[in-house]
């Protein structure tokens, strides 16, 4: 069976096993992008609140070149890798500015969605004929010690859209030194950064007037039902979302508005939930310059060189490794 585990279960059961068994009760935000999770996303990314998205568009669009510049080319090929790609509508512009300035580069987005894959490469092959891709289906985490062999050109690889920002301070230092261990000298990495700002921005962002944001979340107590025959009344939980302006965190939970009962078949267990009791569901961390500059130095890379909007809402960082 796919992705089993010990106990028989899959990753996803027995993540949603331990979540719900710990107090307070969580679940993991990466389990937010099934096909409708992925299609809830797009919306998001549409919301006139969130304000993410547009800002690293901006930051594509105006600086594309300066990002090349930065990335000290030379006349050599190089691959452009994409951790987490997504639909690749940022990343499309970024290669199109690439291209424009004369890079000779293959283009490897990686993601977990085959979906998102599929419908990536077909835009990228319509809009860019003659680029190689090499698409890459999977768990980018699993996929990084492939980089080593991969070739001895030189690579700037890409972790866009604020995905660090759902890492906790650890797991974002970790995740980087796994990465500082297989990446050479001339490679450098781009960071996409949600900055702190009026802690009311942010919480906007998180709390849209559509509602959207609560139906991304409750998706995943419904993708609980449909996978793991579980009996989930999601009009029974509401959402709430919190911003942090000390910890400069943004978080999300679901809390059940009455003493209930869930049924999870897959796991042949119930679990409780007292009136009020939250499910954290989701940390969204929000970045200055110095804990971009300490992050940096902590997993063995230094930055190059920031990127910003124009409001200074967000950055791109580049990196390369410390030597
Ligand atoms: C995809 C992790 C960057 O945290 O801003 C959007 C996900 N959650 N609205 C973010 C998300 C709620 C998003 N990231």
């Amino acid at each position: 069976m796919k992705n089993s585990t010990k106990t028989g279960h899959s990753a996803f059961a027995e993540d949603v096993d331990k979540g719900l068994s710990s107090v307070p009760k969580y679940l993991s935000s990466k389990y937010f992008y099934d096909d409708e999770g992925s299609r809830l996303f797009r919306e998001i990314m549409k919301l006139p609140e969130y304000y993410l998205t547009r800002s690293e568009m901006e930051i594509f669009t105006e600086q594309g070149r300066a990002i090349y510049e930065a990335f000290d080319p030379d006349s050599e090929a190089f691959d452009l890798i994409e951790l987490g790609a997504g639909d690749g509508t940022k990343t499309a512009v970024l290669v199109g500015h690439l291209l424009e300035e004369g890079a000779d580069l293959r283009f490897v987005p990686i993601d977990i969605s085959s979906e998102a894959i599929d419908s990536l490469t077909r835009a990228f092959h319509q809009r860019f004929p003659s680029l190689r891709i090499e698409p890459e289906i999977g768990d980018y985490f699993a996929r990084l010690e492939t980089f080593r062999e991969k070739s001895d050109r030189r690579k700037i690889i890409l972790f866009l859209g604020s995905n660090i920002g759902n890492f906790s301070r650890e797991q974002a230092v970790g995740f980087f030194r796994s990465l500082r261990d297989v990446v050479n000298p001339g490679d450098r990495v781009l960071i996409g950064f949600d900055l702190h700002k009026n802690p009311r921005t942010i919480l906007n962002a998180y709390d849209d007037s559509l509602g959207v944001t609560p139906k991304f979340n409750l998706n995943l107590l419904k993708r609980i039902n449909r996978e793991l025959g579980a009996n989930f009344d999601t009009d029974k939980f509401i959402h709430y979302a919190s911003y942090h302006p000390i910890e400069r965190a943004a978080r999300s939970f679901l809390i059940s508005e009455a003493e209930q009962t869930v049924k999870i078949e897959a796991l042949g267990k119930e679990f409780s939930f007292r009136q009020w009791e939250p499910i954290f569901m989701e940390i969204s961390q929000k970045y200055d310059l110095q804990m971009i500059e300490e992050l940096a130095s902590d997993s063995g890379f230094e930055v190059v060189r920031n990127f910003f909007d124009e409001n200074r809402f967000y950055a791109d960082s580049m990196w390369k490794p410390s030597s």
